[in-house]
């Protein structure tokens, strides 16, 4: 199959994708945003004034989402290796989260602070060899999981994208050890044939 192949059948289910227009209506960035909502409107992770770091934030859907939500009071932090357009009230950052660089420089931009919510949606590039893609994303989890653990204070949250195969059952394992509450979902938003769950996780402890 022809890349342009693959790219006429991207377009086409864009072009079809309810959540594609409603993102499009409404001014969201992505239709990534309502993942972040619908999982938002089932545990109520996002509250006013919080401390949160977006992974994996470009193009800036679930920051437009938390933003709203955090408000003014809130601090919000985007990290992506691609660029984001300014988001009111939001810091960003471009680098890559496997670099000691891009580590350094959340770490500088917390300024000390300690995080209530990290929130996950980074994804590899897919190279469509399941053998290269899982543990290439599991490991994106691992380090999100490590970062929390630097990071997060007690009765913190994490809400991360992983994706059911090798390594799957070894995360939920290690989330369980450090959060007292475990959720897995599938949103609506989340296409069916994508491999794809968000993990919600609450109440970290040390
Ligand atoms: C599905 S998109 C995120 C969509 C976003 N949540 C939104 O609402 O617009 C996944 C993002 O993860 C980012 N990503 C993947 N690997 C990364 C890495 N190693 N470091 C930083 N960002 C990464 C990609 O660049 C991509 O923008």
């Amino acid at each position: 199959m022809g890349r342009s192949d693959s790219s006429r059948r991207w377009l086409q289910r864009q072009a079809q994708d309810t959540y594609v227009q409603r993102a499009q209506q409404a001014g969201y960035r992505s239709r990534a945003a309502y993942k972040l909502l619908q999982l938002q409107e089932k545990d109520r992770f996002l509250r006013p004034g919080q401390t949160i770091v977006d992974l994996g934030a470009a193009p800036g859907g679930w920051l437009q989402v938390a933003a709203k939500i955090i408000g003014t009071s809130g601090t919000l932090i985007g990290l992506d290796q691609l660029p984001i357009d300014p988001i009111p009230g939001a810091t960003l950052i471009q680098g890559d989260f496997h670099t000691a660089e891009t580590m350094q420089q959340l770490t500088a931009a917390l300024a000390g602070q300690s995080l209530d919510l990290v929130i996950s949606d980074m994804a590899p590039n897919i190279s469509g060899v399941s053998a290269v893609d899982q543990p290439r994303a599991m490991y994106l989890c691992e380090l999100a999981l490590d970062f929390c653990q630097q990071h997060l204070a007690p009765g913190g949250s994490m809400v991360i994208k992983l994706f059911q195969g090798e390594g799957f059952d070894a995360l939920l394992q290690a989330t369980r050890s450090c959060f007292r509450q475990i959720k897995l979902r599938k949103p609506d938003a989340s296409r069916a044939r994508s491999r794809e769950l968000y993990l919600v996780a609450k109440d970290y402890y040390v």
